[in-house]
Order: structure tokens, then sequence, then C-alpha cells
């Protein structure tokens, strides 16, 4: 007996520029290994419009999409057009997923930080209270690391940022409003808060392509910290290759990356994917 079809669906990433998302790749690798029937395209929206991001939703709507990811620079722009916004979204102030019901309802969520977490959970990093962790930067890389970390069970958690006084309404907004522990370390101070750290998260946008190296020396941390880069152009920063050098155990932004895909694929497709080796293998095949 023939199987009825999977119903065809299409999804896509909606950001300014778009053309190097590797997002397609992703989603479109799991339409294929699942089976399933569905699209996943390039939405190039520009920023400078006042009514684009609007139209260009509400024209998804019509048009039977079963939603999107939001990249840069929609991710906080595209709140007031969302009906019902997740916790994690809603602490974050901004969405990197929306999802549309049958109803015509839109759904907002932020997968930035599970996808963090679990890319640490792959390479092992599995206890989040074991010690002390420093993040550097507090932008939106930084704070959707910092929740999600907290979530995941981190006790301690010291944040610095090149402008301090980013990181002081940070931590402050943080353990104030969220509960999260966060202490604003100064970023004088960055390289001696490194001092009996677990791991160590680089969340600015030092040592990606095109920027300068992170300025940090890493002889107060720990030989045991994991190193980890939220950045994956390149694959492994100056900070990366001065930990290796040093005996750490490190992990790039590819794994966050891959990782916060997974639920919106869910919600999207209804199958919760995994990352498999040929997927890693096909998204590494695109930085040679
Ligand atoms: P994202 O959303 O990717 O986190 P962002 O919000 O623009 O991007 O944040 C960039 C982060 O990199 C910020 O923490 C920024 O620090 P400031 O708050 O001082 O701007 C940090 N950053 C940018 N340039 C930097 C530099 N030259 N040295 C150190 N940190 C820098």
């Amino acid at each position: 007996m023939a199987t009825t079809p999977a119903p065809y669906k299409v999804a896509g990433i909606m950001g300014w520029p778009v053309g190097q998302s590797r997002s397609p790749l992703i989603h479109n690798y799991w339409i294929a290994k699942y089976g399933l029937e569905g699209d996943y395209i390039r939405l190039p929206v520009k920023p400078d419009s006042p009514t684009g991001l609007k139209d260009a939703i509400a024209g998804m709507r019509a048009m039977g999409f079963a939603g999107c990811n939001l990249t840069m620079p929609h991710k906080t722009a595209a709140l007031p057009f969302v009906d019902h916004l997740d916790p994690m979204a809603k602490r974050m102030g901004a969405v990197n997923t929306l999802v549309f019901a049958e109803d015509g309802s839109i759904s907002g969520y932020n997968n930035d930080g599970f996808g963090y977490v679990e890319s640490l959970r792959e390479v092992g990093y599995t206890d989040f209270a074991k010690g002390p962790i420093t993040v550097l930067g507090a932008g939106g890389a930084a704070r959707a690391v910092m929740l999600a970390l907290a979530d995941a069970g981190a006790k301690e958690i010291r944040l610095a940022n090149r402008t301090d006084a980013n990181a002081v309404a940070t931590a402050q907004k943080f353990t104030d409003e969220f509960g999260v522990p966060v202490r604003a370390v100064p970023w004088a101070d960055r390289c001696q808060a490194l001092d009996g750290c677990a791991l160590l998260v680089n969340a600015t946008s030092q040592g990606m392509y095109g920027q300068p190296a992170l300025n940090l020396v890493l002889d107060a941390l720990p030989l045991a910290a994991l190193v980890s880069d939220v950045i994956y152009v390149p694959l492994e920063t100056p900070l990366l290759a001065a930990a290796k050098a040093r005996g750490h155990q490190t992990t790039n932004g590819l794994g966050m990356l891959l990782n916060q895909a997974r639920p919106a694929f869910k919600a999207w497709f209804g199958v919760m994917p995994e990352i498999t080796d040929e997927l890693r293998a096909k998204a590494l095949a695109t930085f040679q």
C-alpha cells in the first residue's frame, strides 16, 4: 500500500545579509535525511525599510510558511510581530525562530543558548556547576550563553566586557530580574578573573574573520578548563589556537550553530533531528 507523502513545508532564514548563512545547508540536509517534503531558503530582508520586516513576516504567513529563523539585524526588531513569546526569548529580548500556527498566530523562540549548552555537552562538559565560568562580552551572544548556562546549573559567572558599564548593567539585570548569578569584573581585570575557572567563553567579536585577536593572557586559567568561542568564522580563532597550545580542550561556535537549529527544525517539520558526522563534515567543507 502506498504511503501518504509528508505535507510540503517551507521555512527559511530572514536577515541581511543572508548569503553567507549555513542554515540552508543544515535544514535541507535534515529534510532529505528524514524523507520530508520541503525547502529551507534564504530570505534577504533589508533593515532600512520601516515596513519591510512586518510585511515580510505577514507575507510569509500568507504564503503558508511553517516559520523562519531570524538573524542580524532582525532578532529584536521582530518582537512586536510575535503573538506568543517563549520565556527564554522574553528574557533575551530577542527571537531567532518564528513558528506559524494553523490559526495564523506566531510564536517566537530563542534557541541560541540551548545550542551553546548542547555544544558543550557534546564535548563532555556536562557539569555546569563544577566551577566558576568567565564570559567575555555583553552583547546578544553573551546574554544567550549566560542565561542558558545558568539554566543548566552554573553557580558563578564572571562577566567582563570592553565597556565596563555594559557588564555592570547586564550583571545587575541578570541577578535582580532573572536570579542568574553573574558578577561584573572590570575589563582591566579579565586575565585575573580566569583564576580557578572551569570554563572560559569568548562572546565578543574579537577573533572573528576581519577582526583583531582577543587581547587575553591565559596564564591564570587552570589547564583543566574548557575554552570556548562562539565564533565559527574562522573555526580556530587566535584564542582557541593559544588555548590548544597550552593544552586546553577547546570548542568553537560551529556546535552552537548546528545545535540551535535542532529545536527549530522540530517545531516546523515535527522531527528532532540529529547532528550526524555527515552533516558536520558538510558544514566543515564550507570553510575550505
Ligand atoms: P552579538 O550580538 O554577536 O553578541 P554585539 O551585540 O555587537 O554582537 O556584541 C559584541 C560584543 O563584542 C560586545 O560585548 C562588545 O563590547 P562593547 O559592549 O564594549 O561594545 C564586544 N567587542 C566589540 N569590539 C571589541 C573590542 N575591540 N574588544 C573587546 N570587546 C569588543
